[in-house]
């Protein structure tokens, strides 16, 4: 498959030997950045547009665009850009395109990464569009998982928490389908992953499990991926108060847990891993953070086609 100028707007668009071959080329730039950064992208300019908040996902794409040599421009909230003018989002990514040569963008709205795809020139990579999907998060996760137990076939897998408004899970569960795993969907009964979702994962013929009770299925499990509520989702206010609060891992929980489970977050978290369980051996969320730079390193290498004879 060429790489260069395509877009990255939702995890469906990749094939399992797409995602296989970002994550050997993350692996590679990864061992190559120890000896220092690079110039693959020297002369190169990525926009970051992001129209919703975000610290590791901007960062990282920023970090990840400087270590390949490359430049970075951008805004990272609508506020000082002519949005508030009352301009399109087409006629922004048309005005961006026109001073860089690789897009990232996130935005409240289902759709925008691809209305942006279509519209641009220029690859555009989706950094999150409203709940629907988050690509690149779940590269990178797809990445830590198999840095941390060598393979991502045979894995039980749980996702934690709100699987009916949170993007990353939306990605992950569609990319591990491709994968010989069981998926447990651990949830409160009002965050239920979306039916289409379900109905797809069984149809490719993998073994999914939906309970509400983390402690009957936590002795099972290989990765434990926990997820925030998303409040800013909630059409209203009652219903996120109906499941504040309604699941934790912390220490007590992780006694039932193998020894070898890994607790994995996209993050930001609010209270749904407690701090104690950072020390612990199961804590594998501060390293997924880190493969955030390797994984974006070759996603904007690729599409952007500097990364020839790596
Ligand atoms: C996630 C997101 O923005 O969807 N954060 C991230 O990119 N690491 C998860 C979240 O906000 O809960």
């Amino acid at each position: 498959m060429n790489w260069k100028g395509r877009d990255v707007v939702s995890i469906r668009d990749l094939s399992k030997n797409d995602i296989e071959f970002v994550l050997n080329v993350a692996e590679r730039l990864e061992e190559e950045l120890k000896k220092g950064s690079l110039d693959y992208a020297r002369g190169k300019i990525l926009a970051t547009l992001f129209f919703e908040p975000s610290t590791r996902t901007r960062l990282s794409f920023e970090s990840a665009m400087h270590r390949l040599g490359g430049s970075v421009i951008g805004f990272s909230s609508v506020a000082n850009t002519s949005v508030r003018k009352g301009e399109s989002l087409v006629d922004t990514v048309r005005t961006v395109e026109q001073y860089s040569d690789v897009i990232v963008i996130r935005h409240p709205m289902e759709g925008a990464a691809r209305l942006a795809a279509e519209v641009a020139e220029v690859p555009v990579i989706n950094a999150g569009d409203g709940s629907n999907q988050h690509p690149t998060q779940t590269l990178l996760d797809l990445y830590t998982i198999k840095r941390a137990f060598g393979r991502i076939d045979g894995l039980k897998i749980g996702l934690l928490g709100d699987l009916k408004y949170g993007r990353t899970v939306h990605s992950l569960a569609e990319a591990l389908a491709l994968y010989d795993v069981e998926l447990y969907l651990i949830s409160p009964e009002l965050l239920r992953m979306p039916g289409h979702i379900v109905e797809e994962l069984q149809e490719r013929g993998i073994e999914v499990k939906e309970t509400t009770k983390l402690e009957e299925v936590i002795p099972e499990l290989d990765v434990l991926y926990v997820t925030r509520i998303q409040r800013e989702r909630f059409p209203d206010e009652e219903e996120y108060l109906k499941v504040r609060g309604s699941y934790q891992v912390n220490l007590k929980v992780l006694e039932n847990a193998k020894e070898s489970l890994k607790v994995m977050h996209p993050l930001p978290r609010v209270d749904e891993i407690h701090p104690e369980v950072d020390k612990s051996k199961h804590a594998l969320y501060f390293r997924q953070v880190f493969s955030g730079v390797p994984v974006r390193m070759a996603l904007l290498g690729l599409t952007l086609g500097v990364l020839e004879g790596i």
